[in-house]
Parts: C-alpha cells; structure tokens; sequence
C-alpha cells in the first residue's frame, strides 16, 4: 500500500510536462513522439505503432471491464495502492485473466498524461516488467488493464504473511533480487531515454508463476494532479523508506536513487525485515539505519538473515548479497553501483543453488567485513577471499 510522503516541497518541472516517450531499444529512438502524443489525444482508436511495432495497448470500454470484475465487486479486489483499487477480471472477449486498476478520477492530471502514460508503458517490453494489456478511457474513467501476476506481490510473500502461505527459501529470494534488478536494467540501461522507477518496493514486485519477479507500476510515477495540489507531488515522491537521502533532501532524483530503493528491497529479502517498521524497537525502525552498523562486523552476520530462514542459507551467499545492498544503501549517490553491476553480481549468487543438506561443509570463518562495499563480483569475490 502507498506510505508515501513528501520528500520535498515543488514537484520536480519533469512532472508537469509529460515525459518524452522511451524506446524499448535505442537503435528505434526515432519514433515521431510528439506525433504520437498528438493522435492520442485526439484520437482513442487501438494505438499502434508505425515504426517500432512494439506498441500493442487495446482499449476497452467501461462496460467490458465493468462485466469482467463483475461489476468490481469486492471479492474480486485484489488490492489498493496510491493510485486506486485493482481488481481480478476475466476478459470475456478473449477469456484472458487480467489484473485491472482503476485509477482515483480524483488524482488524476487529464487525458493527455494518462495517454502518454499508457503509450510509454506500452513501448516497455521485458520479461521482468509487467505486461500492460490495455487501457479504458471512457468518460472519465481510467482503467488500466495488465497481465495478472498469480503469486500476488513480493510483499505478501515477505511481509504478510498469511499461514498458508510457502515461506520464501534463499534460492527463491536471489531469484527474485536478481530478476528485478534485470527488470531495472532495462529501464535504465535499454530503455532510451532511460526511465527512472522512482517507486521500487516489495509490492510493486510482482510475481508470476515460479516465483518470476515483475516490476509494475514503472509508468504511473508521472501521474497525478501538478501545481498546487499536495497530494500528487506526494505521490510521486516515493514512498518513505526508500526514498534516497539526497532524493529526499534536494528533490534530485538519478537512476542511483533507484539503486537505493532497490538496496532497501535486498535488504529485506536478506532480513525479512520491512524498510519501515514502527512496531520494532527503538533505533530498529529504519531498515537501512538498523543494517549499516551490521554490515561492519561479521560476528553479526547471522543476526541479519530472516530468521524465518532458520540458518538455511549460504554464509557465503549470504556475505555477498549484503555486499550487494550495502554499496547499494550507500549515503553518497556516485558511490553507489550501476545497476548493470548489480545484474552481474545477483545473477551469479542467484546461480549458486544453496542444498541445506550441504550446509555443513560451509563456513563463515573466512569471511572478511563488507564494511568499504566492493563494486563488482569480482570484487566482491576478491573482498570475500572466494
Ligand atoms: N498485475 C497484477 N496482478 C496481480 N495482482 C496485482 C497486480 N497489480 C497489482 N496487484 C495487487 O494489487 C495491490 C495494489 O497494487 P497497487 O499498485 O495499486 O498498490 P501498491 O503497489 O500497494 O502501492 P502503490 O500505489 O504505491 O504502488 C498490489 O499490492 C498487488 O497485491
Ligand atoms: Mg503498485
């Protein structure tokens, strides 16, 4: 759910012009953007793309999504966030099972950001993205429709836990860092321009089928009222516990600054903890604050993992991947890593199937402090004597 807050006073003036649109790869950066926007806003038919042919949103009409949530009954809401409620569908025209959001007509900025941004979420392609399916702009109502993601987000399955539910072992936990920060890859790396997240956290990585992390909501940061309404320059701020300290501070937001949220969401998955939990101890509310004194010292390393782990996991492993997120949580932006860097690290550790039948023969005995974070796997397995 949204926790979010105002890190700064003015909304950034990124927000009140509708971004350029990304390409899904920067030999197509060509495509006639302003024209695109132009037809959207005067024309809803089916958007399709003249140069890429990566474009595929569909519009529906209000009726059809309304009959494929039954009306948005409320046994079919699987959620609310910031934005408004999602709901479970079942499209009747293709039988497809979708997830729909319909957004709070209240926080919206007009036709023309919520066209861009449907356009924008359309040119995203990536196995670790959600895919957006289409949109209804009937009225005013705005719907955006999207792939269902079956396991629900990454923070039911850490933090609300229902008794039913499979506890995340480590060998799921790595997977689900290192497709997430693939699906950041893109964004940042493939995307061009580069599209800045603004909005990592544990429920807005959703999970498919095998546990197979999708990031969602990449597009929505951008929507919302401007100018004198508070409530959407909050919105787009991010949410508090992940926002970065110089992001919260000066408004500045860079691609490190979703490094940074991306640390916080390792973190939890190596601890289980919540990047904000106010139900803890003094002086353990912040994730971060709490972690930092820890990655110092590796007497205390077991200390760190979840303890719904029950010391099932790879010292090692466990070493590296908090090296990951220490270089990540770092104060200073430029010390942070690119995230292509961070792909390379996860992958490798992600790769490294962890057996609790082999634990024994593994010790921690040789590992040294993560305290001065090391950049790549290759440092990070020089560091660690490995
Ligand atoms: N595509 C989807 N498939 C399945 N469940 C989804 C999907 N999208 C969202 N949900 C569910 O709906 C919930 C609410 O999502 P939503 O994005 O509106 O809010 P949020 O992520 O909790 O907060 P925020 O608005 O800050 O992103 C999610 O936590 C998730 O459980
Ligand atoms: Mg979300």
């Amino acid at each position: 759910m949204g926790g979010c807050f105002p890190c700064t006073g003015e909304p950034k003036t990124d927000d009140k012009d509708p971004p350029d649109l990304p390409t899904a790869d920067k030999s197509k950066s060509n495509l006639s953007l302003d024209v695109k926007k132009e037809t959207l806003m005067n024309d809803k038919k089916e958007l399709s793309s003249s140069g890429s042919g990566c474009i595929a949103a569909q519009t529906f009409t209000f009726r059809e999504l309304a009959a494929a949530t039954k009306n948005f009954r409320a046994d079919c809401l699987l959620g609310e966030g910031g934005f408004g409620r999602v709901y479970k569908g079942r499209l009747e025209s293709s039988n497809q099972i979708v997830a729909i959001k319909q957004l709070d007509r209240n926080g919206l900025q007009g036709n023309r950001e919520f066209l861009v941004e449907v356009l924008m979420l359309s040119l995203l392609h990536h196995p670790n993205l959600v895919s957006l399916i289409g949109y209804c702009a009937d009225g005013d109502q705005r719907l955006l429709v999207y792939e269902y993601m079956p396991l629900g987000s990454l923070e039911d399955h850490l933090h609300d836990l229902s008794p039913d539910k499979k506890r995340l072992d480590w060998n799921t936990r790595m997977k689900i860092a290192a497709g997430a920060a693939k699906g950041l890859e893109y964004l940042h790396d493939k995307a061009s321009p580069p599209v800045i997240y603004r909005d990592l956290k544990c429920s807005n990585i959703l999970l498919d089928e095998g546990y197979h992390p999708k990031l969602s909501d990449f597009g929505l940061a951008k929507l919302g009222p401007v100018g004198d309404n508070t409530h959407v320059s909050t919105r787009v701020m991010g949410t508090y516990g992940y926002c970065a300290p110089e992001y919260a501070m000066t408004g500045q937001l860079t691609l490190k600054s979703d490094i940074y949220s991306f640390g916080v969401v390792l973190l939890e998955l190596i601890t289980g903890r919540r990047a904000i939990d106010n139900s803890r101890a003094a002086g353990e509310h912040n994730l971060v604050a709490w972690a930092r004194p820890l990655f110092k010292d590796r007497r205390k390393f077991s200390q760190v993992a979840d303890p719904v782990l029950q010391g099932q996991y790879p010292p090692r492993g466990l070493y590296q991947a908090l090296a990951v997120a220490a270089m990540c949580v770092q104060e200073q932006p430029a010390m942070r890593p690119l995230i292509a860097d961070v792909v390379t690290a996860l992958t490798y550790l992600a790769s490294q199937t962890f057996n609790p039948d082999n634990q024994l023969s593994q010790s921690t005995s040789r590992l040294a402090t993560p305290g001065t974070p090391p950049r790549t796997r290759r440092d990070i397995e020089r560091k660690s004597g490995y």
